[in-house]
């Protein structure tokens, strides 16, 4: 048996372990293939198969209706800040953005730079993105209106996703994604990066509204072009393919698990232990405000920047590791995706009661 230590990475992240079994299972002979998956032709019928049944599952289980496809691409969550402007922003049309952190501002800089027509509705940026802006009014102009659902580095996630009548609600989940049940049907367009809650970098998961394809224009880089893709099922060029299968092995993990709902209750179980003890003593003080909390990835610091590094350096010890906060937060973050066990949050917890008895 590997020795595996506790892994709290934000991304690329750890993975459920029968996942990997599987993978190392199926490494030499995918299936009696008698060769890899990654070794396989991406026209072949079995990887063709695989495509199918994936971009079917990631749909099903969240519940996406029929108007729905699931794409697989590639170039992460970076390539859709481009992508989503180039695609979905019309002439005479503004695409609206709530700033929500440094992912939010990167989703926006890139429409900057595209010269496409854009404002900034809401931001939580002069508290240092402690929250979730809740005043904001969308405008009956706008092409889409663009938000993170959860801020990786600053630990703050939507708790209710916003009403946005006719205007196409677009979401980055790159690192919530399928962690708690939400209607899809809200969106018009979600997309994740796969590393942190469904599978290894190198693929990113677009599912979208089908109208919206047709606002798709034809002198945008193929590799960009959602309707190009929709239509060859994500094989128009050669795709991750050992991504796609990872995805694959995940969704079945997850419909194993019993679905989104007992994933959601083991997220909620797992974020609770931790932030109980946050809120148990001063000597933590978490950065997120309590209602704009994360199931994801949660961020504090502690009274000093000495007893923050000894605190990384000694959790890291205890083989508690990954724990080092963004620097644009400092302190501590913890990322709990949804593979993270809950013993592995309890060992975290007993190890900040220990250290906070010791340093106190
Ligand atoms: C919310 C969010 N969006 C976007 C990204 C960027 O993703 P990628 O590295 O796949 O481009 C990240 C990466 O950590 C993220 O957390």
């Amino acid at each position: 048996m590997a020795h595996r230590i506790i892994n709290f990475s934000a991304g690329p992240a750890t993975l459920p372990l029968s996942v990997l079994q599987t993978i190392q299972e199926d490494m030499l002979d995918y299936h009696g293939e008698g060769m890899s998956l990654i070794e396989m032709s991406h026209r072949s019928k079995t990887f063709d198969a695989l495509v199918v049944e994936t971009e079917a599952l990631v749909r099903e289980l969240m519940g996406f209706s029929e108007d729905y496809q699931t794409l697989f691409l590639q170039g992460g969550a970076t390539g859709q800040f481009a992508a989503v402007a180039l695609n979905l922003i019309r002439e005479g049309k503004t695409a609206e953005y709530i700033d929500t952190g440094a992912w939010s501002n990167k989703a926006i800089k890139e429409a900057e730079k595209l010269g496409k027509s854009y404002r900034v509705i809401a931001s939580s940026k002069e508290s240092n993105h402690n929250h979730i802006p809740g005043n904001f009014k969308v405008g009956n102009d706008a092409a889409y209106l663009h938000i993170t659902s959860n801020n990786t580095i600053f630990g703050t996630q939507w708790q209710e996703f916003p009403d946005t009548g006719d205007i196409p609600l677009v979401a980055d989940m790159s690192s919530d994604f399928y962690c708690k049940r939400f209607d899809p049907n809200k969106f018009a367009l979600i997309y994740a990066g796969a590393q942190k809650n469904a599978g290894p970098s190198g693929v990113v998961i677009v599912v979208i509204r089908k109208d919206l394809l047709e606002r798709s224009p034809v002198n945008i880089p193929t590799i960009l072009n959602y309707k190009i893709y929709a239509e060859k099922n994500s094989l128009y060029n050669t795709p991750n393919t050992f991504g796609i299968y990872v995805v694959n092995l995940v969704m079945h993990w997850i419909k194993d698990m019993g679905g989104i709902d007992a994933v959601e209750k083991h997220n909620r179980q797992k974020a609770q232990l931790l932030y109980d003890e946050l809120d148990r003593t001063d000597f933590w003080r978490p950065h997120a405000r309590k209602d704009c909390r994360s199931l994801m990835n949660v961020t504090w610091r502690l009274p000093n920047e000495e007893l923050e590094k000894k605190f990384v350096a000694e959790a890291l010890e205890q083989e508690l590791s990954g724990l080092k906060g963004h620097r644009s937060v400092g302190g501590i973050r913890a990322s709990i995706y949804n593979a993270m066990s809950k013993e592995g949050v309890q060992r975290l917890v007993d190890f900040m009661q220990e250290f906070e008895r010791k340093n106190g």
